[in-house]
């Protein structure tokens, strides 16, 4: 069943009834001001940190489950009729409704009783402020007299204690009301140099910012005791719980329109700046006054509007395919893509699932969520590179996390996940191979934030490859530590106490445990840093890397191959994890994607056979779960992963993450329809019919699909911020379509199904604009290519010589036949 549908060329999905299975969401802003909202407008807003700079109020597992948001009331004045035109909170049955979540906007119409509305919620670029774009239009034959009322609940500012300490938080909170423009300024009078401002085009009939007030002590949302009257109180809060509502009233003529905009912005003054005059307490309101003179005028919103769609054509366009299947199209061409720009943005930090009080930024998460968006806008994944770096411990560790706003590494979750360093090297040289701009390896960077420590960021990754040969353990394995990209498989945490964290709670002297997984993706790290270091001339590293590279996979063959898959791991006590040996979690697929996506047993057989094991044991018509059997109960040794029930998370869900890794190990065996196979399973939008099922946005990834040991099987959780997004995205564009970056240039590979009988792209790379036809003319995998009518060796496009920095981009045709 759908709730909606896919509007390709307005690169839109339209949710078509509001009473989605769960809240659809979408973001707002992209570079500091943000804001989450749902189909219903649900969620909030905040400048840079979901925590520490929240201005509107989000209750986390509330019920109704989405509840506070940007809200607007619609009342016709002469009934006393009302109702939301968004159909959250007052679930009035609406005679239309129509919500369009696009990139960075989202539009939400609706009609009743004839008053159509259509509301636009976006974030000029370069802007710290939000804009509501309200139309209503009266289809009427007579005339109509309306109330219109805004509503936003004002948040303390750091969510967290916000939803912990009102003996302090009921006495803080302050407003003032200044020409029709609600400004909160609670904490202003003291450390705070930031307020809030809510404003409105029309002149208003009333206000209120005392919550109680307005909706009534014992009322919700839903009922708002102001707009069953049609009267605002006019209040001003003193402490208790400040809101923001604006009441305008409107007269419109049979068929007449009118456009209202409200804006809700955040505000920085100079810390010797802040009050007007200086010493009253009184808000120096001068920098808010001018984006309100802008952005009430309709002209200058609506051009911001068109700013942002051009410049989501601009990053779109990078990449743009058209292959025979739809689902791959819309997502590669918009869905895909804008999620990865999306979790970039958030990390982990803010969803309907991440609370945006939780997690930092993850040392592994940034450099992976990289790999998908580094083609957009590569100058902003070189200085996220930067950041991360600097987070890298002396001993060639990581802090497993770093908080966005200090850019400090993580003290509560510290190191210790041995898997971290190794990502680093494959985000840098995914970076390189995009953009070409060797001069990273050179910039200075300091270890553990620590200054003194500056050292070429190419020293880091020598130090990320060298900390896994520091850390070997008895079978020669790299040793796992807390956890390895498996953050659940906790070896050495042996923690039986309600509440402690299983990654930091480490009780055993972690000598012992290992992981297959790591040693793949050091062997995968090697070939990266021996392709790196040729390019640099340093024979020594190019050798050293080489021969721990293929020491590595010697051991693997030994103590990580199973006869049939590879193994996962091995425990404390120094028992196999992953094998046949095993009555519960006798295979896993991270070590199947990631060992054969670093060549492993592509040329003895032995990588189909453990894919062929993967096909058998793991695969599902919902996606490939974790592992196999699932743990039935909790495991002490084995931590968090066995805390699960059956299906759930990494206990054997289908961990969208790791799909992605058997999708590109297939197509590295030569094996499209496989690869393609796996892809659309968990592709959301051929997903889409199944909604009911799914739950979550049909539009993006979501982190988990229940798995088949779980009651509710094929139900997705945890949409949006995850590893899923980028992962899909390299699989689909790199491994199947096969258009994958290079350190010495673009590679057409396609490995396509074979009822495919080929496809077109587009694709900026390095300054040159790649017209990209694959022609299939035969079953097999071969490609011959022709770069502008001339056919060359191989398939890689040499790049061309000149320098292409500020011109037009150059137009190059690439005809690839598959043969
Ligand atoms: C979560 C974490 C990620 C980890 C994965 C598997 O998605 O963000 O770092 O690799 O879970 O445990
Ligand atoms: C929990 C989740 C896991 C995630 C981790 C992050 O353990 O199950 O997916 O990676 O939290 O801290």
């Amino acid at each position: 069943m759908k709730f909606g549908y896919f509007d390709d060329a307005q690169r839109e999905y339209v949710v078509t009834r509001p009473d989605t299975p769960l809240p659809w969401i979408n973001y707002l802003g992209s570079e500091e001001y943000f804001g989450l909202i749902s189909n219903t407008a649900g969620g909030y807003s905040f400048y840079k940190d979901a925590r520490l700079r929240r201005l509107t109020r989000y209750r986390y597992n509330n019920s109704p489950l989405d509840m506070g948001g940007r809200y607007l009331y619609l009342r016709e004045d002469n009934t006393g009729t009302y109702w939301s035109p968004s159909w959250m909170p007052t679930r009035l049955q609406l005679d239309e409704y129509e919500c369009r979540h696009g990139q960075g906007y989202t539009v939400i119409s609706s009609k009743l009783n004839g008053i159509k509305s259509s509301t636009r919620y976006f974030v000029p670029l370069g802007e710290s402020l939000e804009i509501w774009q309200v139309t209503l239009t009266n289809e009427n034959e007579s005339d109509a007299d309306l109330s219109l009322f805004s509503a936003i609940e004002f948040c303390l500012w750091d969510a967290n204690d916000d939803t912990t300490n009102f003996q302090r938080n009921y006495s803080i909170g302050q407003v003032e009301v200044v020409d029709d423009v609600i400004y909160h300024k609670t904490e202003y009078r003291e450390r705070r140099d930031h307020f809030a401002y809510f404003a409105c085009s029309e002149k208003l009939a009333g206000f209120d910012t005392v919550r109680e007030d307005f909706l009534g002590t014992y009322r919700g949302w839903n009922e708002p005791v102001v707009v069953e009257n049609g009267q605002s109180c006019n209040s001003e809060a003193h402490g208790w719980q400040p809101i923001g509502s604006h009441h305008v009233k409107v007269h419109l003529k049979a068929g007449d329109q009118k456009q209202i905009t409200f804006i809700l912005g955040y505000q920085e003054n100079p810390k010797d700046d802040k009050f007007d005059p200086l010493d009253s307490q009184i808000i120096n309101k001068k920098s808010a006054k001018k984006a309100l003179e802008k952005y009430l005028q309709p002209i200058n919103a609506d051009k911001a509007f068109y700013e942002l769609c051009e410049y989501w054509t601009m990053l779109l366009g990078k990449l743009q395919v058209s292959t025979p299947d739809e689902h791959t199209d819309r997502m590669v061409n918009i869905w895909n893509a804008y999620q990865c720009m999306v979790t970039f943005n958030m990390s982990r930090s803010a969803s309907y699932f991440e609370s945006g009080i939780g997690r930092g930024m993850g040392f592994r998460d940034s450099n992976q969520d990289l790999l998908g968006f580094v083609h957009m806008i590569p100058e902003r994944a070189r200085e996220r590179i930067l950041d991360i770096a600097a987070t890298q411990l002396k001993d060639g560790g990581a802090f497993h996390q770093y908080q966005p706003l200090t850019k400090r590494g993580n003290n509560d979750v510290g190191s210790g996940f041995n898997d971290d360093p190794l990502w680093l090297v494959l985000g840098v040289a995914a970076y390189i191979k995009e953009s070409g701009d060797w001069s990273i390896l050179d910039e200075l960077v300091q270890y553990e934030n620590e200054s003194g420590t500056e050292s070429p960021l190419y020293e880091h990754l020598q130090r990320s490859i060298q900390y896994t040969l520091d850390r070997l353990g008895p079978n020669d394995l790299p040793l796992i530590g807390r956890a390895d990209w498996n953050d659940c498989l906790n070896l050495n945490c042996f923690s039986d106490t309600p509440g402690q964290s299983f990654q930091t709670t480490t009780n055993k002297d972690g000598k012992v445990a290992e992981s297959v997984l790591i040693a793949g993706l050091f062997v995968l790290a090697c070939q990266e840093m021996a392709g790196i270091a040729r390019h640099c001339e340093d024979h020594t590293e190019v050798n050293k890397v080489q021969n721990a590279a293929a020491e590595m996979e010697k051991t693997v063959w030994g103590a990580g191959w199973d006869g049939d898959w590879f193994r996962r791991a091995y425990d404390d006590f120094g028992h196999v994890l992953g094998s046949k040996e095993n009555t519960e979690g006798q295979i896993f697929i991270e070590p199947q994607g990631i060992c054969v996506m670093a060549g492993l047993g592509v040329e003895n057989g032995k990588a189909v056979k453990a894919l062929d094991s993967v096909g058998e044991h793991l695969a599902t018509p919902h996606g490939i779960v974790l592992q196999q059997p699932a743990f039935s109960q909790y495991y002490l040794h084995l931590g968090e992963i066995s805390s699960y029930p059956p299906g759930y998370k990494e206990n054997a869900g289908i961990f969208c993450h790791t799909n992605p890794w058997i999708m590109i190990a297939e197509a590295m065996v030569g094996r499209g329809d496989k690869a393609f196979d796996y892809y659309r399973r968990i592709n959301p939008s051929a997903r889409e019919e199944i909604s009911e099922l799914h739950k979550c946005e049909p539009y993006v990834y979501a982190q988990m699909i229940a798995g088949k040991d779980a009651a509710t099987h094929g139900e997705a959780k945890n949409s949006w911020l995850t590893g899923t997004a980028a992962w899909n995205y390299v699989a689909i564009t790199q491994h199947i379509l096969g258009i994958r970056p290079g350190f010495d240039g673009l590679e057409i590979k396609p490995v396509l199904p074979s009822d495919w009988n080929g496809f077109e792209a587009t694709r900026s790379f390095r300054g040159v604009r790649y017209e990209i036809s694959v022609k299939r003319e035969g079953s097999g995998n071969d490609v011959s290519l022709e770069v502008d009518g001339q056919s060359i060796e191989g398939t890689v496009i040499p790049l061309p010589n000149a320098p292409l920095t500020g011109q037009e981009p150059k137009t190059v045709k690439i005809k690839a036949v598959v043969r």
